[in-house]
């Protein structure tokens, strides 16, 4: 067999990983030959692809972040327009099965290749563990341990200046990271998209902390997070070519509020792309490999129009229906297990 694979989207630590897994799986266990088309969809459009072997560079692939094939974004209607190059340059390359690496757009592309007839196993990935249907997207874990790690340091320094702390996360429609990392770093408030933010909530719960005699506060924010209608002015921000929302840092607009109601010195921390490059944590390694283990088997089973994800302690093929029929947003239990130890 003849599979192609390729990484699309914003890129997301552990993407080698799965390379690695699909290229050692297809060429070890079935004999299979495996390419990998560059820079994403658009790659795929321009043939620009290259052999991949389980060779050396694939060995040491697994610690690296990024993506050894490039990833890019393209517009939907780019992309559809592309339909029958994209057939004839798999035809013309004698390819068996392509496995997109993706998050919910990717995917939402590959659905549509497949319902074209384009033989499809999906990868899930995003720092933002977003794709439905999967209990965790690898790249989620590092990007967690990174802003965990950057709210630790912030505590110290919020202490010795008696400052507030504003740390913005990723988490463009979800709040999963900000979830994660706030818990995880003892941050004494979170807001995530899910739940519009009340400023005056959040205040009260840092004036508390200073009332009480604590010397700091640390509120951890999603960039996608907004305030509850009519309670706080912010820029909407505008669309990006690909149709995605930008963002104008409401980091900073919580910053100012609550430097103008309490008269605290704040400040603000994007951590930004830092979360998602540099080598994947162990468990995203994990997760990444299996999955490219799972997608180079499901080829071989011609389990088409399938994703791989992950169940509790599984791998197991999810549609690629499931996979982008909606977000996996954070449910209020957890958004409420959360606030129980805001403040
Ligand atoms: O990968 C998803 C994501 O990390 C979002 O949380 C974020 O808004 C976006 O990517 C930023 O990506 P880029 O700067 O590559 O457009």
């Amino acid at each position: 067999m003849r599979i192609a694979t390729l990484t699309s989207g914003g890129d997301c630590p552990g993407l080698n990983a799965v390379i690695r897994g699909i290229v050692r799986t297809a060429n070890v266990e079935f004999g299979s030959t495996v390419v990998g088309y560059q820079d994403g969809w658009a790659g795929l459009m321009e043939d620009k692809r290259v052999q991949l072997y389980d060779d050396e560079t694939i060995d040491r692939i697994l610690l690296r972040g990024g993506t050894i094939l490039g990833t890019g974004r393209l517009h939907p209607d780019k992309f559809k327009a592309g339909l029958d190059q994209i057939k004839r340059n798999l035809e013309a390359a004698e390819i068996d099965a392509l496995i997109p690496i993706g998050g919910e757009g990717t995917l939402k592309g590959a659905k549509w290749l497949a319902d074209n007839g384009v033989p499809i196993v999906g990868v899930p990935k995003t720092i933002d563990n977003d794709v439905n249907g999967t209990d965790y997207t690898f790249g989620f874990d590092t990007a967690v341990a990174v802003a965990t790690d950057a709210i630790d340091r912030l505590h110290t320094t919020a202490e010795s200046h008696n400052r507030v702390m504003i740390v913005e996360v990723m988490g463009r429609h979800v709040g999963w990271i900000a979830l994660h990392a706030g818990m995880a770093g003892g941050a004494h408030y979170t807001v995530i998209p899910e739940f519009p933010f009340d400023i005056n909530e959040i205040c009260k719960k840092m004036e508390r902390r200073f009332q009480m005699g604590e010397k700091y506060g640390i509120i951890v924010v999603a960039e996608g997070a907004e305030p509850k209608e009519g309670t706080l002015q912010f820029s909407e921000g505008e669309e990006d070519q690909f149709g995605h929302r930008t963002f104008t840092g409401m980091g900073q607009v919580i910053a100012d509020e609550v430097h103008k109601r309490l008269g605290q010195d704040v400040r603000t921390t994007v951590l930004g792309h830092i979360q998602r490059g540099g080598t994947p944590t162990a468990f995203d390694r994990v997760l990444a490999t299996r999955y490219g283990v799972r997608a180079a088997r499901a080829c071989h089973e011609e389990q088409f129009g399938k994703v791989v994800a992950l169940h509790g302690e599984r791998i197991e093929m999810i549609t690629l229906q499931e996979a982008v029929g909606e977000l996996k947003r954070v449910p209020e239990r957890r958004y409420n297990t959360a606030q129980a130890v805001f403040g």
